[in-house]
Formats: C-alpha cells, structure tokens, sequence
C-alpha cells in the first residue's frame, strides 16, 4: 500500500523538526552562558562585613553574540541549604549584575550568608549560578564584649615591639571560632604557635600584612575577622600578638598623634558544638607583655633590627610567662574600630624576585673619581650559595625597582651581626658631579633622605641555617647590599614584593618594545607604591597619600587593577582628614603638610568620579557628597578683591614640570574641573529631574559659566589666547572647554601643536599637564602629535627614562642619566613615583580604545574607539606602531581590543574585539577614506550578527554591538 503524507502531518513534522533544532539550538547557548565570579561589595566571600547593605554583583560568562540579562533573581539566606531565607528579591526584570543593594531583613551581626542568583536570559532561558557564595558580617554593634586595648605600660624606646599573650581553655569541642583582632601600630596574629591567616580549598594559608593597615587614626582603626577553627583545640589555647610602631607611632605619622603607646585589642568568639559559646577578649588582667622578644627594634623608614636568639615557643602552649609583665590599658585612641573590607597587603609571592646579579666587593680602588670604584672579588650572575668572609660586603640586584623586604637563608655563628642596606640604584662611576653618593657599584641612597633602610639580623647559629624575613618595615628597593661580624654562608635570597594585592585587571602591549617596557613600569609603579594607600613612593622619608599624585594616576590604576574596595576605603581616610573649612589634605591619612592646594585637594572629588565610572559604585558618590559640596564651599570662598573665582591654594601647581605655568592658573583651571565633575556627580546621583541632585546640577552648571566667563577675562588677551603660553595652559583650557568660542578653541588647538613643535615634538608638562596631555591631544585631534610624544626619547619623555634603564616611573623624567648621572636634587629623586605613568590610562583608552561611558557606567555599555597608529610622517627615529592590543577585566567581564596594520601598497587594518556579555558596546573605527569597506568575519560588518547598527560619519564608521567576540577588517 502506498502510504502518503498528509499536508497537516508534513507541517506537524517540520514544526516538530524546528522545534527540535531551536531547543537544541538553545539549549547549547544557554549550556554555554555561565553565571559567575559572585561578590559581595566587590569582594569574594568577604568575611567580616559591616555593611548593613551590602551590594551584589556576577559576571555573565558566554562565547555567543549577544548574550544578556533580563531579568534576575538573588536568594540569600542563612544556610547552605537555602531553607532559611532571609532575602528573596523575587523576578527582578534588570539587566544590571552589578553593585546590586541587599533589601532583606536586617543582618545578624558575626552571621554567615549564603546566596545564590538566577538569571534570565534573553530568550527567557534561567541560568542559575553553581558557586558557593557567602558574605559574613563582623561585629556590627554587637561590640567587643568589653575588650579593651591593651599596652605595654613602658617602654625605653619607642621602637620596641611589645608582645602580648593569653592563655585559655576552651573545655568542649569546637564547632566554629572567629578572632576579631586591630591594632595600634602595625600588628601579628598568632595562635598555639601558628601565624593566623586564611587558608584556601588547598589548605595552603594567605596571610595579611602590616594589620591594620593605615586609616585616619584620628578617627578609624580597621578590624580583622578570621576564621580561626582550625588553630584552636579544646584545652589550653594560647593567644598570641605582636605590635610594632607602623604608621601609628613611627616616624611615617609625624607626631600626628602624639606620642601614643601601642595597643592591641582582640575578641575571640568560640562557640561549641553543643549550641554555647566561650569569649575571649585582651583584658589586661589576663593578658601579659613582654619587650624581650626578636624585634629589637622597628620602624617603617628605618628597618628593623632582629635578634634571632631571641626567639621563643611564646605563643605556644607550655611556655613558661612567669618572667611577662602585666598589660596596661591604652586610652590613646578615640576613634571608631570598624571593618576591613578591601584587598590586604600581602606578600605577592607570583611577584617574587631571585637576583639577576651578585657582586662581592672588598674596600676600594682608587680611581682618579672621588669616591673610586668598589674593588670586585667576584661576580655571581646567577642566585648561588655564597661565602662572605667578614669584612666583604654582597651586593644584590633584584633586576627590578619595587617594594618590599628580602627573605634570606644564612648559616653562620650564634651573634654575627648581618647588616642589609636597600637602595633602589648603584652609583655609577664614584664622582661628585654625577650625584654619585659614594663608589662606583656600591649603593645610591642619599635619595632616600631621612630613612635609614636597614636591617639587623643576628644569628642564632642554628647549624641548618636560619632563614628570616622582616615583618614589620618595608624597602623601596631593587639593590641591597650584605655584610656580617663574621664570616657567613648566604644559602639564599630572595625579594618580596609587599602590598595591596588587588586584582590585576589590565594588560597592554604593542610591537613597540620600549613601549611595552614603559607598561611594565607603570605597572610596577603601581605595584610598588598601592601599599594599604595609595603612596607617592615607596623608599625615602615620605611613602604618604599625595593627593596630587593619585587624582592624576587614578583612573590608569583602575585600568592595572580592581581598586573599588580599596578607593571607597581611601575616601574615608580623605573625609577623615578634611578641614574644618571643607579643605580635602595633601595627603590622606593626614599626618604631615597642608590642606586645600589645588590639584590635590581635588582628589577627593575626582576619584570617587572615577571608582563609579569604572565599578558603578553610586555609593562612593552618595557617601562623599556631603564632603565634596563642603569642599566647593571652601572653594567658594578662596576670593580676593579682584576675583571671584580663585580656586585652591597655589603650593604645588604644575609640580616638577620643565617650564613654569603659574600656579594660580592651575587652581583656576582646577576649580572650573571639579565644578563640571560635581555637575555629573549631582547628575548622577539625582533620581528625577526635579529632585535636589537635578537643581545641583544645575547650580554647577552656572557655576562653571561664571568661572569660565571670569576665566576669558583673567587669562585671556585680546585675540582669545592664553596669557599663560604654556603646553599645561592650553592642554587644561582645552579639556575644561574654557575657550570662549570654536574659533578661539581652533586658534588654541593650533597653538598647543605650535609650542610642542618648537619643543622638538617634547612635552614641558609637570604632574599637572602630563596627567592630561595625551588624551587632551587626541580629543582634539591632535593624536599624532600624542604618538609622536609616546615615541619620544630624549628628554623629556617617557621612554627617555626607559633609555636610562627604569625598570618603574621616575620622579623626575631624568632622575638619572647615562650621560650626567644622577638628577642633582636629591631631596626629590624618587625612582618609584607613579604619577606620569598616566600615560597607561591613554594607552587604554585611546590607543586600544577600551573606554568607559559616563553615562552607563561600570563598562555596561563600552566606548571602543581603538585609535591605531595612522601617523604619515614620523619624527626622526621613530617607527608607526602597527600592532597593539589590550584588556580590561570589568565587573562584566574580560573587554579585549586588539588592531593591526598590514600594508601591502593598500592598508589594511585588522581589529579584534571581545565584549563581554550581559553588555554593549559602540565601536568607532577609523577609515582610511571614504570607500574603505568594513567587514567582519568575511562578512560587511553592517550585515554581521550582533551588529545592531552601522553607519558611517566624518570619515568613521560607527557601530552598536551587542556582546561576544568579533574580527573587523578595514581597507
Ligand atoms: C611628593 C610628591 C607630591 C609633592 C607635592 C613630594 O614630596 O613626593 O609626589 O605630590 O611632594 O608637593
């Protein structure tokens, strides 16, 4: 029998057959969409929170185009098992995944929270997130239980480092245990002999250093939590810390607080498996103290002397304490103890460094030179077992500038004295006139002012050999150098690299290799000078929070790293050190110079600006707003009779720079830059167009008018031009839009490309100018002349220092020359100072075009604007770069944006770009002429899937897309 298909069951069977392929179809878009990198208040499982309403974020991870949320769904609760709900947020039809606030009820405190989030995606698929995820509160207001701060109540020097224990017994079995822990002074942990830390799944331990890290002490102190289970057994337990002076009582705080003594405040909570709990808090009853421990001495500019016969099973059970003294009360601080929340110092050990060369001098020769030349025994070029006979001396080069200690392994006699000395160069040819500070090869340290930079170790003599590291003080450093009492085997030695251990989030690199080199520096800059603040430098007699120097390198750090926790905690410090008059410090924690000088004092506005565009952390603006309208009060009233419009004070303007702005100029200027931002902030805190934020905005707005308007009067002449014909002039009147019509602006435009031209294609620009010069170049059009000063490399520029052998960025573009030596002020010669390695922000934004949207921020939507090297003619010596590439790890995920230039008689100029899911992004690509094609995958882009628009525009073509990864062609 024939057997014939009916119409209705040939149409059943292509719908069945259609509906099996889009299932599939779907189902493997969505398998392949993962929800993850959970965080609460930009941290994973952070412990210890004391945020009533913490914020939620998650990353949308797929390899599909066009990948988005629609809605999502948060479920936190107090078990793992997710019955004891505590929030459920329900179907929230969003597509935000970041900085989302908590509405449950309110937080336990000490409470651990697990939660989970849901997704839809655009074709309503849920994708549920499979990460344990969990936030734990601190303390809260539940207190410390009467803890009080403990002290030793003497002490003969003030750089002693007291230790301090407690005995206990804990007399069931234990089902949890958290310590609660600050310090006055910077501060160690330890229990039953062990160093308190935070294991990971594989059990091996991170460890925070320099607890509690630097607050405004006037106000706030920082708290640890630990999960401190594992350390304690039922019976005696043991309770261990040690207290240096850190930035609380050593020369780094200035006598900001007096003279105060150390303390040391601890709250054990235990609770049992049988549902009670044992607490045990620093009482000075129950706890003693002793001076006669290792750390003889310690102090963050000048070292730390330790005596290794010293060392003792004290925070063991067992040890005899008979010889410890009682604990006095310390009343010293009248601040708030509140919560750690951010990334810890700690020590990078992915960073760490094994000498690239070893030298082993005796005395001196005679070379004609003032100070001669070290007289070589030998040189070791790779990490060797070395033997020191006493009276020679080691120098180490650790082959990069950086921040931290050296860890050493030493065999030798109980009581030879090992003396280590830091620097971060070697004098060069032993003369006067090249800076040189003593013999050729030996160390340049009298850059480091008035910190000594040493450390004392005597030997136990343990027949193995002895292995030791500082704890308590930390080098700016590439060389150090290595003598003893006695002879000595040096077994080993390593460098450190000690800090914030922020994410890293950036890379940049191009087929320019002092180019890449000059990232590398920005980067160690960065690594070397975000040490719980964010430092000026990290080795002389200054490491303190230069407002100036971070408000210029900010946003190029957010780029490096995921700084969210760390700047909204930084803000604290700022508020904290805020004048009476609204005048933000000079330098945060204040402890040292002035308030209100222009450029500086603006950080406090500026860099919550650039946390909330790059994190979309609204908080950082609500929280700071209050302070920054206090400081455009302050602002408000720097008048004299002749102006209205001053701005803040005049102490550092154009700080450094080769030809001189005048410095009321710059707080002008600097006035008219925080008027407009606090235009934005108002904009982007208000919620209706009415609200107060909106009439704020508003006020800004006219603000800035009257301050330009004052500004054409002050500083123009007659034709429209600056008064003050400086490349830092014009870069500043240009970015601030202070020109007072197009005109004008297109005479100015034409005057900046003049003075750089009669400079010999060289900046002149100090911090000031140079944080804003390249990309002020190239948003008015002038990105040539931004390539031409990249490439530059005389003096000054940045691969000039390059040239001279920086391995970070120098204070002074030439802090040291191969031709001159070292630069002649040597009050001021940091060779680890990040603030021109603003650059980098460029080489982001501009170069690779990975750019934020202010009005979208977060990276939710991306400006990708790569702007490749389309020079025509080059300066002498220099060479196109034809490929660069670059990525930013948003809160959304990895952005990438990669270009390469192929001319084969046409060129052809090939672009990759990812954009990650659950975001947009608006791509702008250069033409080289009006008929370039652009295509995507062998495609015409304006045909390519995840392609939403496409069209061209004043020689560019303009493009939405939606997620994924992409490969344009132009040609
Ligand atoms: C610091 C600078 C800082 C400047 C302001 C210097 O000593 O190192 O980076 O911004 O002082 O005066």
């Amino acid at each position: 029998m024939k057997s014939a298909l009916s119409i209705t069951q040939i149409l059943l069977l292509l719908f069945t057959g259609i509906l099996l392929f889009t299932l599939t179809e779907c189902q493997s878009s969505r398998e392949k969409t993962v929800v993850k990198d959970l965080r609460v208040e930009y941290m994973k499982n952070p412990i210890g929170l004391d945020e009533p309403q913490p914020r939620f974020s998650w990353k949308l991870e797929s390899d599909e185009r066009g990948v988005f949320q629609t809605a999502y769904t948060i479920i936190v609760s107090l078990d793992e098992s997710f019955d004891r709900i505590v929030w459920n947020s329900g179907e929230v039809v969003s597509d935000q995944s970041v900085a989302i606030v908590y509405e449950g009820t309110a937080l336990l405190p000490a409470t651990r929270y697990f939660w989970k989030v849901q997704v839809k995606d655009r074709d309503s698929h849920t994708i549920a997130s499979t990460e344990k995820a969990f936030f734990e509160t601190g303390l809260q207001d539940s207190g410390w239980s009467n803890a009080q701060w403990i002290k030793p109540p003497e002490r003969d020097s003030l750089s002693m480092v007291p230790m301090f224990r407690t005995v206990c017994t804990l007399d069931k079995k234990i089902e949890s245990a958290r310590i609660y822990t600050s310090g006055l002074g910077i501060y160690e942990v330890f229990i039953n002999g062990k160093r308190v830390g935070t294991p990971d799944k594989t059990g091996s331990i991170t460890y925070d250093e320099f607890k509690p890290g630097w607050t405004d002490y006037t106000h706030t102190v920082s708290y640890s939590t630990y999960d401190v289970k594992d350390w304690l057994a039922t019976g005696e337990n043991v309770l261990g810390a040690y207290v240096a002076p850190g930035w609380w009582q050593g020369a780094i705080a200035y006598g900001k607080y007096g003279n105060p003594d150390l303390g040391f405040i601890a709250k054990l909570v235990v609770t049992y498996s049988d549902g009670t709990s044992n607490i045990v808090v620093t009482d000075p009853q129950t706890w003693k103290y002793s001076l006669d421990g290792p750390v003889r001495q310690s102090d963050i500019y000048n070292g730390e002397v330790y005596d290794a016969r010293k060392e003792s099973a004290w925070t063991s059970v067992g040890f005899d304490d008979s010889a410890w003294h009682t604990c006095g009360i310390n009343t010293n601080f009248e601040g708030k103890i509140k919560a750690f929340i951010g990334p810890t110092v700690q020590v990078r050990s992915r960073l760490q460094r094994t000498p690239v060369k070893i030298t082993r001098y005796e005395g001196v020769t005679d070379t004609g030179s003032d100070y001669g030349m070290i007289n070589v025994k030998e040189s070791y070029i790779k990490p060797a077992e070395i033997s020191l006979p006493k009276g020679q001396t080691l120098v180490y080069d650790l082959g990069q500038n950086m921040t931290g200690w050296v860890k050493f392994k030493v065999k030798g006699n109980s009581g030879t004295e090992v003396r280590l000395r830091f620097a971060e160069m070697l004098n060069d040819e032993g003369k006067k006139s090249r800076g040189d500070d003593g013999p050729g090869g030996s160390l340049y340290r009298i850059n480091l002012r008035g910190a000594k930079a040493l450390l004392h170790y005597t030997l136990k003599g343990a027949t193995q050999g002895e292995e030791y590291h500082p704890s308590t003080t930390f080098f700016g450093f590439r060389y150090c150098d290595l003598t003893a009492t006695d002879n000595i085997e040096i077994e080993s030695l390593t460098g450190e690299v000690v800090g914030t251990a922020s994410e890293e989030k950036g890379s940049f690199s191009t087929d320019n290799p002092m180019v890449n080199q000059l990232f590398n520096n920005i980067i160690w800059g960065q690594r070397s000078n975000f040490l719980s603040i964010p430092t000026d430098c990290p080795q002389r007699d200054e490491r303190l929070g230069w407002t100036g120097d971070i408000q210029i390198f900010g946003r190029t750090a957010c780029y490096n790293a995921d700084l969210a926790a760390f700047f909204r905690k930084w803000m604290g410090d700022m508020r904290a050190g805020q004048r009476e008059d609204g005048a933000f410090p000079s330098v945060a924690p204040h402890c040292w110079v002035g308030w209100g000088q222009a450029a500086w004092a603006e950080a406090g506005i500026i860099i919550p600006w650039t946390a909330y565009t790059m994190y979309d952390d609204k908080r950082i603006l609500e929280e700071n707003y209050p302070a920054m309208e206090k400081y455009m009060n302050f602002l408000a009233c720097q008048a004299d009779e002749k102006y209205r419009y001053n701005g803040a004070g005049t102490d550092y303007g154009d700080w450094v720079s080769y030809v001189k702005t005048e410095n009321r100029y710059i707080s002008v200027c600097y006035y008219a830059y925080a008027t407009l931002l606090m235009k934005k902030i108002s904009l982007a805190i208000s919620v209706g167009k009415e609200d107060e934020y909106a009439q704020k905005a508003e006020f800004y707005q006219i603000l800035y008018d009257k301050i330009k308007k004052e500004f054409g009067t002050r500083y123009t002449n007659d034709s429209g031009m600056l008064t003050q014909d400086t490349q830092t002039a014009y870069l500043l009147a240009l970015k601030l839009d202070l020109f007072s019509s197009e005109a004008i602006r297109a005479k100015a435009i034409d005057r900046l490309r003049q003075l750089i031209a009669d400079n010999g294609n060289k900046l002149n620009t100090g911090f000031v100018g140079t944080g804003t010069i390249m990309p002020t170049l190239s948003d008015v059009g002038l990105i040539d002349i931004a390539y031409n000063l990249l490439l530059q490399r005389e003096n000054p520029s940045w691969l000039y220092s390059v040239d001279q052998g920086a391995t970070t960025i120098w204070e002074r573009w030439n802090s040291y020359t191969k031709e001159n030596g070292f630069n002649p002020d040597i009050g001021m010669n940091s060779f680890n100072h990040y603030a021109y390695g603003a650059v980098a922000e460029w080489l982001y934004r501009y170069v690779a075009g990975i750019n934020f949207d202010e009005n979208c921020p977060g990276f939710k939507h991306i400006l990708l604007n790569p702007s490749p090297d389309f020079r025509k003619t080059f300066p002498e010596g220099q060479k196109q770069i034809t490929q660069a590439e670059a990525s930013y790890d948003s809160y959304y995920g990895k952005i990438r944006s990669a270009w390469k230039i192929e001319s084969d008689g046409s060129v052809k100029v090939k672009y990759e770009i990812t954009i990650p899911a659950n975001t947009g992004a608006t791509l702008t690509l250069l033409l080289p002429n009006e008929s370039s094609e652009v295509s995507e995958s062998r495609k015409l882009a304006k045909d390519a899937e995840g392609v939403v628009s496409f069209h061209k525009e004043n020689g560019k073509a303009i493009m939405e897309l939606e997620s994924g990864k992409y490969s344009f062609e132009v040609k």
